[in-house]
């Protein structure tokens, strides 16, 4: 099926699946109602058969995915989160949610402590849905992708939250203002797009892409938006492991795309310093915004008491 063939709100469809789940996931997610919705009607719509998820933390939208495929038995679910623990709360693993909501699951497989790029051989290739979100700083989304795309089937659909996270407006769940690394992913990548009619919002904080035989003509773009300032250090372990992915799934030349932005990136200083912290960057950015709005409304009053203006 192809994502731009889609002529309804993909957000309303297959609403009775979700609801079975709804209430028990409803404090624990990282994601709007809305959002949560759009995630399910996709499932629900592609029905896929080898599921990624990157970034798990209590397991909410591991729980929404686990329920849409319950009643197909060969649907797989690989969870993939770099941390042990759940960062709210480090006394609870992470995907304790989903764990308590689908106990024993053999449907799911979660994999904690690592990154998609130490596991990506392992869960193998024929992936036909992703969800990618993890820490939203650059280069963290692009990063995982480039690691995992030589794996996705040829019309893998893949779901990017927190697109525009960094805009206090459009975000109910965080202002911190260098959490640009999906968006960066989402209008890099070459492939069909579908974004949701949230309030009639052209830029929702959720969206999906549909791989297309463009999207690997074009990958050099994903690869070129590495060597764009960063705003979070990455591990050194999650870069050897993309590296060797890179040198041994990519062409050469995107390998050394890959080298120089590393390279460079990694010795250039932090687009927004993330000790600052996101609370401190997004009240210092908002600051500054009020002092050039209040600075240009002064200046107007003075232009026109002299110039009758
Ligand atoms: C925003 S939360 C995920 C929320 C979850 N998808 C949901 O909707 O309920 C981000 C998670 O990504 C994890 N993470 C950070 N870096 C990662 C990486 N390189 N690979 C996988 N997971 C990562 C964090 O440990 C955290 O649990």
């Amino acid at each position: 099926m192809i994502l731009k063939d889609i002529k309804f709100p993909i957000e309303s469809f297959a609403q009775d699946v979700l609801e079975k789940i709804s209430q028990e996931i409803q404090t624990t997610s990282e994601m709007t109602v809305l959002e949560r919705k759009f995630l399910n009607g996709l499932l629900n719509y592609f029905r896929p058969r080898k599921i990624l998820e990157v970034g798990v933390s209590a397991g909410g939208s591991s729980a929404i995915i686990l329920n849409t495929i319950k009643n197909n038995e060969k649907a797989k679910l690989f969870s993939v989160d770099y941390s042990m623990s759940y960062y709210k709360d480090s006394s609870f693993d992470v995907g304790w949610k989903a764990k308590e909501l689908f106990p024993d699951n053999q449907q799911w497989i979660l994999k904690t402590g690592v990154d998609a790029a130490e596991v990506i051989e392992e869960i193998g290739s024929g992936i036909d849905f992703v969800l990618l979100d993890t820490v939203h700083r650059h280069p963290a989304e692009t990063l995982s992708f480039i690691s995992i795309f030589p794996y996705l089937s040829p019309h893998c659909v893949v779901v990017l939250h927190d697109i525009n996270l960094f805009d206090p407006d459009l975000s109910e769940v965080n202002t911190a203002y260098a959490t640009y690394a999906t968006k960066i992913l989402f209008d890099t990548i070459t492939a069909d797009k579908i974004i949701p009619a949230f309030d009639n919002n052209i830029y929702p904080n959720i969206g999906a892409f549909q791989i297309n035989e463009d999207t690997l003509k074009y990958i050099s773009d994903v690869l070129r938006s590495l060597y764009f300032p960063w705003g979070f250090q990455m591990d050194k372990r999650i870069l050897n492991a993309t590296e060797i992915i890179v040198k041994t799934k990519y062409s050469v030349e995107d390998f050394e795309l890959f080298q120089k932005a590393i390279t460079r990136m990694s010795e250039l200083p932090l687009l927004y310093n993330s000790s600052i912290g996101s609370t401190g960057s997004t009240f210092f950015c908002r600051a500054a915004q009020k002092f050039i709005t209040v600075g240009k409304f002064i200046y107007k009053r003075i232009i026109s008491c002299h110039f009758g203006r």
